[in-house]
């Protein structure tokens, strides 16, 4: 008889929390704290985002680093999705882009060069012989100046900085703002906005490393992917696109269907051994325009799903294949290989150098938007 209780009581406690978030949703609240300090002695703070339904962001105007994402599982219980550290001094000291935004251009440029109306710029070689992910002093490890607030329902942290022109070797002076928000359906929505005083390169993404059972405790072979993509770019062993625009069908990049990603993450396939797993740039099926489906990614043992949606016409796929152990993360958590994965809406790698991908370069006048939805919910 006492086991029946106390299978109703468990069985019902989630459905009541469920019902009652739905129905007494808490105020949604945004709030500042000190983060700490630079070696240079600039002050750093945390933002929290609470959307009062289960969602709650922590994200440092250092970096624009999202550190926490806190989403419920079927049971209503709350854990962190992504990885991270617990202090600054974690970001100060190591951190392949955790959370973090990046720019001015996301992903690689081969030969760390790029020519634009005639001239050639060069770029520091920060990954083997190939720009990554904005240079030495990206977007990742700068101070954002910051502005908390809630509109509406939606708890929002609008961040802002000027690039100077010449930054990390990039032409134009480039005003940056992003705004991370939010929503009351549990999304958080980040939008990108730019504009530059002379035509330059701008590629902008977000780096979030998640891991949606246990935050990076474990592999994420088991989750299961699916990528609304049926092209992706193929690269060389230095990871810059060939060039080509390729089928995933009928390879371990079709993901069209759900699968779990590690059902083929160590396939005999050249991509494959290049990536090291995945680590590729997938052509999103997308219309001209608007805000359209990335992909999706469920999590069996605890129901999560996670929908991504972009205006970007691209997705990097990386399954964490440079994490090794050498990670002292959140709680103590060593990251190991493929304990989390990326979905880096973006434009194509190295396209200032393919004439053929869609054009990342920005022109004084217009103006840089782009959109991602990172939508959570259970199953
Ligand atoms: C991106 C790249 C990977 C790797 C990570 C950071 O996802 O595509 O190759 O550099 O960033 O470690």
């Amino acid at each position: 008889m006492s086991r029946g209780i106390v299978f109703r009581r468990a069985f019902l406690a989630p459905a009541l929390l469920a019902l009652a978030g739905a129905a007494f949703a808490a105020e949604p609240t945004a709030t500042v704290a000190p983060y700490g300090q630079l070696p240079s002695g600039e002050e750093v703070e945390i933002y929290t985002l609470d959307n009062g339904r289960g969602l709650e962001a922590r994200i440092t105007n250092y970096g624009g680093i999202i550190v926490a994402l806190r989403t419920p599982d079927r049971d209503g219980q709350s854990g962190d999705v992504t990885l991270g550290h617990d202090s600054l001094a974690g970001y100060l000291e190591s951190s392949p882009y955790f959370g973090a935004l990046i720019g001015r251009y996301g992903n690689r440029i081969g030969g760390a060069q790029f020519t634009l109306d005639g001239k050639t710029y060069k770029l520091a070689a920060n990954d083997g012989p190939n720009a990554l992910h904005g240079g030495l002093k990206g977007f990742d490890k700068i101070i954002w100046k910051a502005e908390h607030s809630v509109e509406g329902e939606e708890p929002t942290l609008r961040l802002e900085h000027v690039s100077p022109a010449g930054d990390e070797g990039y032409p134009g002076r480039l005003t940056v703002a992003v705004v991370y928000r939010l929503t009351a359906d549990n999304a958080l929505r980040i939008d990108y906005e730019a504009s530059a005083d002379a035509p330059t390169p701008v590629n902008l993404t977000n780096h979030a490393y998640f891991n949606l059972k246990d935050g990076g405790a474990s592999p994420v072979l088991d989750h299961e992917l699916k990528l609304y993509a049926d092209f992706f770019t193929p690269v060389d062993e230095t990871l810059i696109p060939t060039g080509e625009v390729r089928p995933v069908e009928g390879t371990p990049f079709d993901f069209r269907e759900p699968e779990k990603i590690g059902a083929r993450i160590d396939a005999d396939n050249e991509q494959i051994r290049f990536g090291g797993g995945y680590d590729h740039n997938f052509v999103v099926r997308s219309p001209d325009t608007g805000l359209f489906p990335v992909a999706e990614v469920y999590e069996p043992t605890t129901g999560r799903l996670l929908e991504v949606e972009s205006t970007e016409p691209g997705v990097q796929f990386y399954t964490g294949n440079f994490l090794d152990g050498s990670i002292r993360g959140k709680g103590g958590v060593i990251y190991e290989k493929r304990s989390a994965f990326c979905l880096e809406t973006q434009h194509f790698p190295d396209s200032p150098n393919k004439g053929h991908f869609p054009s990342t370069i920005l022109q004084p006048g217009e103006t840089y938007r782009s959109t991602t939805i990172y939508r959570f919910s259970t199953r």
